[in-house]
């Protein structure tokens, strides 16, 4: 866990199918209330299919953008409480701050987050969908899964990045997988093999809050 981060540069190197079913084989003795398991579905797509869906989720990110939005909201509709607004300020820093850009220049930060829609040159993408009839609780469950999930992909030398900022072109992924009615597109992951180069290069680690400040014992 200590070394864990978000990765957004891998290598061209392909994921055995048998792998990925290993790591849902893991992730799915996650556990969930009443056993309810409601990770209703996980579409994995790559190659040719994923390089569609990327150029039209690019086109409409460049064109478009309001024309879409996710079934949810992630981020509150109104003010954040400021100590998560301050993290989030901070998160900005650290993510650009090693690609050169800065906190003005706007056209940069488009051409980034223009990487999220080619899935950061990732080999393979799951989108996880959430039965539209369950509530908070089991989108609790469902982190759980997704948490396994990158656990076991590291134990077998993977990285991934959750995306919720695909759920907003769910029509475009509506058009291309067979994503029920019933269904919420939760969140999009990319993974693959890490360049590690890369990674080092590009990306700095984001500070996490200390112990002392997570946790308050009583009765010790
Ligand atoms: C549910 C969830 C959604 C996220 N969505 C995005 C996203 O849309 N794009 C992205 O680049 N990173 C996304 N992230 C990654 C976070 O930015 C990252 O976890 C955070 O900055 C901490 O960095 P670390 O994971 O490297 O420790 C997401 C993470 C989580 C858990």
């Amino acid at each position: 866990m200590k070394n864990r981060f978000s990765c957004r540069y891998y290598l061209p190197k392909p994921i055995d199918k048998e792998i990925i079913e290993q790591i849902i084989d893991a992730a799915r003795c996650s556990p969930s209330g009443n056993n309810m398991q409601p990770w209703e579905k996980v579409y994995c797509i790559t190659g040719a299919l994923k390089d569609t869906i990327s150029r039209e989720m690019v086109q409409a990110h460049e064109e478009a953008p309001e024309a879409y939005s996710a079934q949810y909201l992630y981020y509150p509709a109104g003010p954040i409480p400021a100590q998560y607004a301050r993290r989030r300020f901070e998160f900005g820093k650290h993510y650009y701050t090693p690609l050169g850009i800065d906190h003005g220049d706007l056209k940069g930060r488009a051409r980034v987050s223009t990487r999220q829609y080619e899935w950061f040159d990732g080999p393979v993408v799951f989108i996880f969908t959430i039965n539209n009839g369950l509530t908070q609780g089991s989108w609790l469950d469902v982190g759980y899964f997704l948490q396994s999930i990158n656990i076991a992909a590291r134990a077998r030398g993977l990285e991934t990045v959750s995306q919720e900022s695909t759920a907003k072109y769910q029509l475009i992924l509506r058009k291309h997988l067979p994503i029920g009615d019933s269904e919420v597109v939760a969140l999009g992951m990319t993974m693959g093999y890490p360049d590690l180069e890369k990674v080092a290069k590009f990306s700095a680690k984001q500070p996490k809050r200390e112990v002392s400040d997570i946790i308050e014992f009583f009765g010790f």
